[in-house]
């Protein structure tokens, strides 16, 4: 038995292509917050960017406060049905803070859509998107993203993350999923 159970998957993106580029995220946001006084939190966007949450917060040099939201397209379909619906919220009022929005990936863009418009009421002093993966399509909407790991090409992926009817999730790797050995 391995990490990968009866899973058949394509690696795509290595752990240590992967790390690499956390380290240059990480960089670039500093870069971007340094010199802002306001409390600068990162909302990860469970359950699908807990580990990109844990690697990237790690690789900030600067205070970051932490917060979870649960938001989740119904059922366990590889497609997005486009409706959403809050399972958890945050711990603390983000007004007056700078807020980024950490995503596990973009695809629709319906997920992301839903959350900012729901963060923006509670009047952030910034709000910004980072996002680990986007799929190379014309997303159905226009999110603005400011910080982005990968562009992928349109194929269902899991790891780092990203899973399928919650397998995978754990794979320190990003691969391409190809169906279950019979
Ligand atoms: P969107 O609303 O279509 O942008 O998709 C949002 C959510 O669907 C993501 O946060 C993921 O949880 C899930 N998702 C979309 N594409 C994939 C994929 O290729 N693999 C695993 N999950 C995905
Ligand atoms: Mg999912």
């Amino acid at each position: 038995m391995s990490k990968f159970g009866n899973d058949k998957v394509r690696p795509l993106i290595s752990e240590e292509r992967i790390q690499q580029r956390i380290k240059e995220l990480g960089q670039e946001i500093t870069k971007e917050y340094q010199d802002k006084a306001e409390p600068l939190v990162l909302i990860g966007v469970l359950k699908g960017s807990i580990i990109f949450l844990a690697d990237l917060c790690r690789a900030i040099d600067l205070p970051v406060e932490l917060e979870m939201m649960g938001v989740s397209s119904y059922g366990e379909d590889t497609k997005s049905s486009g409706v959403v619906r809050i399972t958890q919220d945050l711990t603390r009022p983000i007004a007056g803070k700078n807020v980024i929005v950490v995503e596990d990936i973009l695809d629709t863009g319906l997920t992301l859509q839903y959350l900012l418009e729901n963060l923006k009421a509670r009047n952030p002093n910034s709000l910004k998107v980072c996002t680990f993966l986007k799929k190379d399509i014309e997303q159905k909407v226009n999110v603005p993203i400011d910080f982005l790991g990968f562009t992928i090409p349109n194929e269902f992926v899991v790891g780092y993350g990203l899973d399928v009817a919650e397998r995978l999730r754990h794979l320190p790797m990003l691969g391409v999923f190809e169906g279950v050995h019979q």
